[in-house]
This record gives structure tokens, C-alpha cells and sequence, in this order.
């Protein structure tokens, strides 16, 4: 019988606030719920190409042309690899379940992008690696948002907290994060693109507000190694983005009046947008917070809240 995979990708949220394009963490729902995208895969029949399906909650909103799915570019980039070191390419089928909703400050096309590369490079055996996947993927998102940015990516494929390096070979590095945080993460149902939220940033910032950002960020990674919980709470501010894209989401203002009053160590945007996360310590506060977004945040019937905890496992493929 042909061997099928399955690959998963969680959901991540980059920036937190203090550390834009540098930062983001892996979520995972505490009540165990998916909050990733899936791919199943297996070796399809001989000269039948990529044959991919969509399938999930938000299939509907990908293009109609799977060719257009940024999976099956997954797919064309392996096979020019594949060329480049001299291996045979296998002909696949492939299931994309789109549980994440695009636009949506989730890293849904990052979870694409690493279900994808992960589950087609299994069919081959897993040949490229670690670091050739990683390569592949950040190719894959650059092609996506414009510029490789890895702070969707590599929480999505190593799990966790990640600091993102980008110096002397090393993507990024694991921060240790805080056990007793749940992370309350709403998406509203609004689309936004990173390229349009990126496109609205000044092109340069006044040395004030950078030395701010720079202390903040180095002040959040110490405080994650000294596991200074409250410390690194106040630094979740944001002087990059949040000042100029926090009107793009209605209703971001009253959710962080919320927050702050009801316990939240803070709340900031996810990624660029729609989604939030506020960050509490207490699970009552957390389920609270996620009944009250629901009622007064949600825009329409493609919003979800959870209360999640940081995904340490990340991506991963195993046979089915
Ligand atoms: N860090 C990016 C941004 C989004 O906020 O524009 C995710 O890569």
C-alpha cells in the first residue's frame, strides 16, 4: 500500500509586540483544538505531476487554481532542487487542509509553506535536511510578503519562542518562555496583508525610537533567560508598528482597555494583523477575555478566539 503522511504546521504570532520581525512564537489551543494547517501526502502515479486538493474551514478563501496554492510553488521549487543535486522527483498527490484563514496575523502561509516543504520532502525520504528545508521555506515566504522574514517560519517549523539571528549560519535561536502565560489569540475575520501593513511603516525611524526598541527587545531576551516573568510582561510594547497599524483593526483600542483592566500583562497586534493576543497568568481572566473578544471583537463568522499556550513541539510529519 503507498505510504501516506501527514504534516503539521501551527499557527504563530510574529513581532510580539517588542520584537518586530525578530520575534514570534509557535500556539497551540489549551483545549487541544487544531490551530494549524495539515497536508497528506503521498507518491502519486507516474507522470501525474503535483496533484493537489484543498480542503478545510478556509479552503474557500485560497484561489480556485490549486496552482496558484503557494504548496504546489512548494512543490515546483523541490523539483528545481531536486534538479540542482541530481535526485529523482517523484510524482505526488497532496491534501491541503486550510485550517488557518490567510491575511490574518497567524503566519497562515508560513504554515503552508513548512507542512508543505516538510510533507514533500518525506515522500523523498526527508533529503534535504534541516537547514535545506529551512532555506526552501524562507525562499517560499519571501516569494509570498516580498522580503524573507523568518519570524513566522522558524517558530512554525522549531516550535517555541523564537529569537530570529540571521548572523554566522544561525536562523534563529529558542528562547525559554514562560510556562504559567496563556496567550488569548483573536482573529477579528478581517483580512489584512502583510505587504499593505508593512507598506504603511515609515521608511525610517528617529534614533530615540529605535535605541527604545533595541533596549526593550535586549531588556525582553534577558528577562526570558533570568525567567523575570513580570519584567518581560511590561516590555510587550510595540514603537515600531502597532503606532501606525493599530487603526487598520477595528475595535483594537477597546480590546487592550480590556485587557489592561481585567489582568492582561499586555496586548498587542499578531503579526501584522487582524489578529491580537493579550497575555494573562490566570485562566479564568484568559477564558474571560477570550468570551468578552468574542462578543465585542469578532467582526464576522470567520472569527475564532483561543486561549493558547506556546507550541514547544512545532512542525512535524509522521506516517498515517
Ligand atoms: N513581521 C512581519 C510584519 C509579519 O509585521 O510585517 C510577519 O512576518
Amino acid at each position: 500500500m503507498t505510504q501516506v503522511y501527514r504534516a503539521y504546521a501551527p499557527a504563530s504570532a510574529a513581532n510580539l509586540s517588542v520584537g518586530f520581525d525578530l520575534l514570534g512564537a509557535a500556539l497551540k489551543p489549551v483545549d487541544g483544538k487544531i490551530l494549524g494547517d495539515e497536508i497528506f501526502i503521498k507518491e502519486g502515479t507516474y507522470g501525474s505531476g503535483c496533484i493537489l486538493r484543498q480542503s478545510g474551514h478556509y479552503a474557500s478563501k485560497l484561489p480556485a487554481d490549486p496552482k496558484k496554492n503557494i504548496v504546489y510553488r512548494a512543490y515546483e521549487l523541490y523539483a528545481l532542487e531536486m534538479q540542482r543535486q541530481g535526485r529523482a522527483l517523484l510524482d505526488v498527490e497532496i491534501e491541503l487542509r486550510k485550517n488557518l484563514p490567510v491575511c490574518s496575523g497567524l503566519g497562515s502561509s508560513a504554515a503552508s509553506v513548512v507542512a508543505g516543504v516538510l510533507a514533500i520532502d518525506a515522500v523523498h525520504g526527508s533529503v534535504l535536511g534541516e537547514s535545506g528545508q529551512l532555506d526552501l521555506m524562507g525562499a517560499l515566504e519571501g516569494e509570498i510578503s516580498g522580503s524573507v522574514h523568518y519570524d513566522n517560519v522558524a517558530p512554525c517549523f522549531f516550535g517555541g519562542l523564537q529569537l530570529i539571528v540571521g548572523e554566522g549560519g544561525i536562523i534563529s535561536r529558542t528562547l525559554p518562555d514562560f510556562e504559567n502565560w496563556l496567550w488569548v489569540s483573536c482573529f477579528p475575520g478581517i483580512k489584512i496583508s502583510t505587504n499593505q501593513a508593512r507598506s504603511i511603516l515609515p521608511k525610517q525611524y528617529e534614533r530615540a525610537v529605535t535605541i527604545n526598541f533595541g533596549r526593550r527587545l535586549a531588556a525582553f531576551v534577558d528577562a526570558c533567560h533570568r525567567g523575570d516573568d513580570k519584567l518581560a510582561g511590561t516590555l510587550l510594547t510595540d514603537v515600531i508598528a502597532e503606532p501606525y497599524r493599530a487603526s487598520l483593526i477595528p475595535g483594537f483600542e477597546d480590546a487592550r482597555r480590556y485587557g489592561a483592566g481585567h489582568g492582561a500583562l499586555a496586548t498587542g497586534i499578531s503579526g501584522s494583523g487582524s489578529a491580537i493576543f493579550s497575555v494573562y497568568e490566570d485562566e479564568v481572566a484568559a477564558l474571560e477575555a477570550k468570551e468578552w473578544l468574542e462578543r465585542n471583537f469578532i467582526a464576522n463568522e470567520d472569527g475564532f478566539c483561543h486561549v493558547c499556550k506556546i507550541d514547544r513541539r512545532g512542525a512535524y510529519v509522521e506516517k498515517v
